[in-house]
């Protein structure tokens, strides 16, 4: 038996989006706009951060837990606090599912490319990972129904989806709903609930609680909190018992819990946050497609460009990285043809597109960058 399983040997470790620092560096520039890791342009609720503040002096104890933040979630959305967990970010929680529920013989499923922390927990585990394509870059949920077989223990569906930023419906969930027998858990990602909320059609998984579906939400996003690490998750309360067992029993730590809770009162920083992430939808959505782009509608706070091919996409971003602007490439994703980009202030996304701009300008075959 070798020390390291093969699944591990050949696991591809997550790759971040690339840091402020390390581009200035590289690039001789002064400033950096980075729009590659779908995080918060206006920083953190300063609510979080005040809580952050007044929790400092308490750092010689162990945490409970999570306790405080499961009950104010619980209470703020109606349930009981057993239905409740609180984790080192969303990601954390979702690697707690995995060690709590898969098996050997167990198999995942989920569509193709899907966010890559999920991909890269549910590989390490060893067990089969099984993925449909996208219909139109959205997930096709009617072919994830029929795939699902006697051994599929959990499907992934992030809505809205990262790096799509698409979205399914009620409808359309409600109907594969039906189709999914009560043994198999689906993980209901909604780390970027907050952005998809208002739309109509978006399924706000909590109006619907079923017994084998585990909601998962972040504050690392609209709230600005990603470099504390404090996620939360709503399921049945014997998913959640189970899924306590596995926990670190000090995550989610004293300041990661105390930010989440100064964030939940934080109406003032969402909105704001809200307001500026749909002015920059909304110019990505106008300006890209009059420059030639091909952008996939969003309901996040990124758009995705979907390029000719590999060598285009990998072009483009290292032309941005030049004029200081970081994307993220997908190829890690399993979409070498397209990158993502993150709305970030005002600013930043007129710095972006006029770099788009620019870099397209200068391209000797200018259609060479875009979708033919
Ligand atoms: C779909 C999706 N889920 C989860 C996460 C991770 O969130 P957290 O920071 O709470 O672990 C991300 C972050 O990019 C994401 O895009």
């Amino acid at each position: 038996m070798p020390l390291v399983p093969p699944y591990i040997e050949s696991l591809r470790p997550y790759e971040a989006g690339r840091g402020i620092d390390e581009v200035k560096r590289e690039y001789g520039l002064t400033s950096v706009a980075k729009l590659a890791s779908n995080e918060n342009p206006l920083g953190s609720s300063p609510l979080a951060l005040r809580e952050i503040t007044r929790h400092l002096d308490r750092l010689n104890l162990y945490t409970n837990g999570g306790l405080d933040l499961r009950r104010m979630l619980a209470e703020k959305f109606g349930v009981k606090t057993e239905n409740v967990i609180a984790g080192s970010g969303s990601e954390g929680i979702m690697s707690n599912i995995i060690r709590a529920f898969l098996c050997d013989e167990d198999e995942v499923l989920t569509t193709e490319a899907a966010f890559i922390g999920f991909q890269v927990l549910a590989k390490s585990r060893g067990v089969k990972y099984r993925t449909v394509p996208y219909r139109d870059w959205h997930y096709d949920l009617p072919a994830l129904a029929r795939e699902i077989n006697d051994h599929t223990k959990i499907v992934y569906l992030a809505n809205p989806n990262n790096p799509t930023g698409t979205i399914f419906s009620k409808r359309e969930f409600d109907e594969f709903y039906k189709h999914v027998p009560e043994r198999v858990l689906i993980i209901l990602d909604e780390a970027y609930f907050e952005y998809a909320k208002d739309n109509p059609r978006y399924p706000d998984s909590m109006h619907y609680r079923y017994d084998n579906v585990i909601t998962l939400r972040t504050f690392s996003k609209i709230y600005g909190l990603a470099g504390i690490r404090i996620g939360y998750g709503f399921a049945h309360e014997d998913l959640i018992a189970n899924l306590l067992k596995v926990k670190l029993p000090f995550e989610p730590s004293t300041l990661a819990q105390a930010a989440g809770i100064g964030a939940l009162s934080d109406k003032e920083f969402l909105h704001r946050s809200l307001e500026l992430n749909a002015r920059g939808l909304e110019l990505f959505a106008k300006a890209l497609p009059q420059m030639g782009y091909r952008a996939v509608p969003s309901e996040a706070n990124f758009v995705m460009l979907v390029l000719p091919g590999e060598s285009e996409a990998a072009q483009f971003t290292t032309a941005l990285l030049k004029e200081g602007v970081i994307i993220r490439p997908l190829k890690a994703f399993g979409l070498p043809q397209c990158v993502r980009i993150s709305t970030g202030t005002d600013a930043e996304n007129q710095r972006c597109l006029n770099a788009i701009e620019k870099i397209s300008g200068a391209a000797e075959n200018i259609s060479a960058l875009k979708e033919a």
